[in-house]
């Protein structure tokens, strides 16, 4: 568990209950569409498991029963045409479920969270992609998230047109997103990269076009050292 800037729904981060309640450790995935980003979120989670710790594998959207049935909705690609808020709440209402009822139980008991997808993915697909602004996802970050923010983010990099072939080829493409032209797609990838350039503290980028067993061993080092120094 990370502080983010800003109040939030929980006490300060630095005080003596955060410190207290938040034994567990935030990992998130995120990337474009074929990025490789949930396979490598799975293959941590069992190496975790693996040697001994107890790990909670999740997602967004979704991730609690409340949280799957609306991402059925915001994912249906015969949604009519809305407004970038109205997409951005539903993300939300969604998160907003998800920390309470999962990630902040599991943390608060030390487990170790992997979320496939987090907030960074409204920041990008919402916000640099979406053209919804930056202030907005701000202040409903600060309302939904607050201090819940991850410990470490894996950012798996890959240019579009290899992501989205990987994507089609596995059958994906009917959620809309994945349905949207290159241009779009690279505007994600720069959102990513531009994000993970500003909070270098928390972000690891990862070639996705490297071999999966590469990348993973490569998130596995980054983890052991981090929860070595936990
Ligand atoms: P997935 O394909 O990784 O399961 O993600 C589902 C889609 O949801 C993906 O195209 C990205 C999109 N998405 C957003 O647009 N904003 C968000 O905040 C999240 C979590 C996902």
């Amino acid at each position: 568990m990370r502080a983010a800037s800003g109040s939030g729904p929980f006490d300060s981060p630095g005080t003596a209950t955060y410190q207290h309640i938040m034994r567990g450790t935030f990992i998130t995935f995120e990337g474009g569409e074929g990025s490789g980003k949930s396979t490598q979120a799975r293959l941590l989670a069992d190496y975790l498991r693996a040697s001994g710790r107890t790990v909670i594998e999740t997602r967004e959207p979704g991730g609690s029963p409340f949280a799957e049935r609306l991402r059925g909705f915001i994912l249906d690609p015969d949604l009519p045409p809305h407004e970038p808020i109205s997409e951005a709440l539903l993300f939300y209402a969604a998160r907003a479920d998800h920390i309470a009822s999962v990630i902040r139980p599991a943390l608060e008991r030390g487990s170790c969270v992997i979320c496939d997808r987090f907030s960074d993915s409204t920041r990008v697909y919402q916000g640099a992609a979406g053209h919804l602004e930056q202030t907005v996802i701000d202040q409903l970050e600060t309302l939904v998230v607050g201090m819940m923010q991850p410990d470490l983010t894996f950012l798996l990099d890959i240019a579009p047109e290899l992501g989205l072939a990987r994507a089609k080829a596995r059958g994906a493409g009917t959620d809309g997103y994945e349905a949207r032209g290159v241009a779009y797609h690279e505007r994600l990838r720069a959102g990513f990269l531009d994000l993970a350039a500003r909070h270098s503290e928390r972000f690891h980028v990862l070639d996705g076009g490297d071999p999966k067993d590469a990348i993973a061993a490569r998130v596995r080092e980054t983890v052991a050292r981090r929860l070595g120094a936990a």
